[in-house]
């Protein structure tokens, strides 16, 4: 009740400056010109949406679970939360099942990709129980996806990691990559028969750097160039040997594929100058810092090492802050990825910040760019994220051109508002991004899936339930927590229809 007096106050000091906002920002443009002759997508092109299990299933105590690390920030942290809520209860997915399927039938999706929650199915993280409730509902939830002829697809680890593994330090302690490696081998071995598609870990940069860099994500870390820098090495180390579990013992009779999650943005030169570097150096710092060692080399991309070496040195310490990556690791991690899993959202303008800006030592400071937004860009209810269609299309064709054209799935890719029914902005998003995955396919980019973000509206981090990413939206205050389409959702069953992007 307190919470929802508060969202509602919250929701009242923003309505007046946000309906302002709105009006003009609408007059922005958000759309991507065709490209190439086909106009149709490829019929093997996949259709998807996604969730993830902290944001969707609630019952955060029942059954066995145990609680992961978002459980105890929420509680310990209501005012880190924009509308004080938690995710305790959320839309209820894990009583309410069949409320999302009947979702995903009428979208008409051809996959959903969601992601199971490691306290509920080992509440100790280690594998000395395996909560039998916990394992129930995924198989019931796997079952019924594949009699409706819709495949699951699987993110192992959705920023929740198990409390009482956060206790141990988390992805700082080196620990974390026997106890991913047991964990994954254990999702495998348990509902690897039926999942054919699985995603280690999702956006690291996000959950390292909020959580170990800035402080802001669970487990409230502040330790920028370093904490951030081990986070994505040991996270790298953990996704690494769980493809190599996969490939020696499943593979054989399992035969799916397992890949990662990164979130890219494209940058571009401020200054309007073409040379290539700058961009190049952004996208090393964001996209390269692990993809580099996984689709291509085997270790970070050598603008990275460099810089962080001279300035460790500069900053009297004996080693580098970046972690060594030697040869029986590289050979770990060098082609452990048989997808590379990209969420989309929005690009950034980019340029030299000289003197380097941000903390010493900080990412922001050894990469030595800065990076700002337009104006003349599409402003979503999220303040990071702008309508930049032509950003997914670049992106796109960078990941062709760097690495060797691997198979790429959009995984997420979304819009946010207040939760309107009535949603053209995120109509006009949705249209611009497909154009987008279009073009890159008729330039010969290997995209096999489109994934949009979300199903339906949900709890949104730090912004609870303040800004809403849904194709159905959920009412809060009923019992039952029906789903609603808005009309972005009949948008979408159009596109899965027709296979084109009807005007
Ligand atoms: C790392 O995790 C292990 C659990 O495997 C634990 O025994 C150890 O104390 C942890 N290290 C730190 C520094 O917390
Ligand atoms: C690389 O480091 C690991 C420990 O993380 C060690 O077991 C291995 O022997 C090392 N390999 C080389 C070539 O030094
Ligand atoms: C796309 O990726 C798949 C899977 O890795 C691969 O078999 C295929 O050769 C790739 N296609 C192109 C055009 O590179
Ligand atoms: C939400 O549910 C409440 C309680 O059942 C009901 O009064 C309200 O009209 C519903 N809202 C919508 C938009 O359907």
């Amino acid at each position: 009740m307190k919470a929802q007096i508060f969202a509602f106050l919250w929701a009242c000091i923003l309505c007046g400056s946000f309906a302002d906002f709105n009006s003009e920002n609408s007059a922005k443009p958000c759309e991507l010109a065709h490209k190439g002759e086909n106009i149709e997508f490829p019929k093997d092109f996949s259709f998807g949406v996604a969730t993830s299990a902290y944001q969707i299933e609630g019952a955060w105590n029942e059954d066995g679970k145990a609680p992961s690390m978002w459980d105890t920030y929420t509680h310990e942290h209501p005012e880190r939360i924009s509308d004080h809520s938690t995710g305790d209860d959320t839309v209820e997915s894990y009583h309410r099942f069949d409320q999302d399927l009947a979702v995903l039938k009428e979208l008409k999706v051809n996959f959903y990709r969601f992601s199971i929650s490691w306290s509920r199915v080992l509440p100790n993280a280690d594998t000395s129980v395996k909560n039998r409730k916990g394992i129930d509902y995924y198989n019931m939830v796997i079952d019924k996806l594949l009699q409706n002829n819709i495949k699951p697809m699987v993110t192992m680890f959705h920023y929740d990691m198990p409390e009482s593994f956060n206790e141990f330090g988390g992805f700082t302690n080196s620990s974390v990559i026997d106890y991913f490696e047991a964990y994954a081998s254990f999702l495998y071995e348990t509902f690897g028969d039926r999942i054919k598609w699985w995603i280690t870990f999702n956006d690291p940069y996000v959950f390292c750097g909020m959580g170990y860099a800035e402080g802001t994500f669970p487990p409230l870390v502040h330790s920028p160039g370093v904490g951030d820098y081990i986070c994505m090495d040991n996270l790298l180390r953990s996704h690494a040997r769980a493809y190599r579990s996969y490939k020696e013992k499943y593979y054989s009779y399992q035969r799916g594929k397992v890949g990662i999650n990164i979130n890219p943005a494209f940058f571009y030169r401020k200054d309007g100058q073409t040379s290539d570097e700058l961009v190049d150096r952004a996208l090393q710092y964001q996209l390269g810092w692990l993809a580099g060692p996984i689709y291509n080399t085997g270790n970070y991309p050598s603008v990275i090492i460099q810089d962080i070496a001279e300035n460790s040195k500069i900053e009297g310490l004996s080693e580098s802050r970046l972690p060594v990556i030697n040869s029986t690791w590289s050979d770990i991690i060098k082609g452990s990825g048989d997808f590379l899993a990209v969420n989309y959202y929005t690009s950034h303008y980019v340029e030299i910040a000289t003197p380097p800006e941000g903390e010493v030592p900080s990412k922001e400071y050894d990469s030595k760019i800065k990076v700002s937004m337009d104006d003349k860009w599409r402003r979503a209810k999220s303040e990071w994220l702008y309508c930049v269609p032509q950003g997914l299309e670049d992106v796109l064709k960078w990941i062709r051109d760097k690495y060797n054209n691997v198979e790429v799935l959009i995984t997420e890719n979304g819009w946010s508002d207040d939760g309107q029914l009535d949603d053209p902005q995120r109509i006009d998003y949705l249209r611009a991004h497909l154009q987008a995955v279009l073009n890159a396919i008729n330039d010969g980019c290997n995209v096999t899936h489109y994934t949009h973000w979300s199903a339906m509206d949900n709890f949104e981090w730090n912004k609870g339930y303040t800004e809403k990413f849904g194709l159905y939206s959920v009412n809060m205050t009923s019992e039952n927590k029906e789903r609603f389409p808005k009309k972005s959702a009949a948008f979408y069953t159009s596109v899965i229809d027709s296979r084109r992007i009807l005007r």
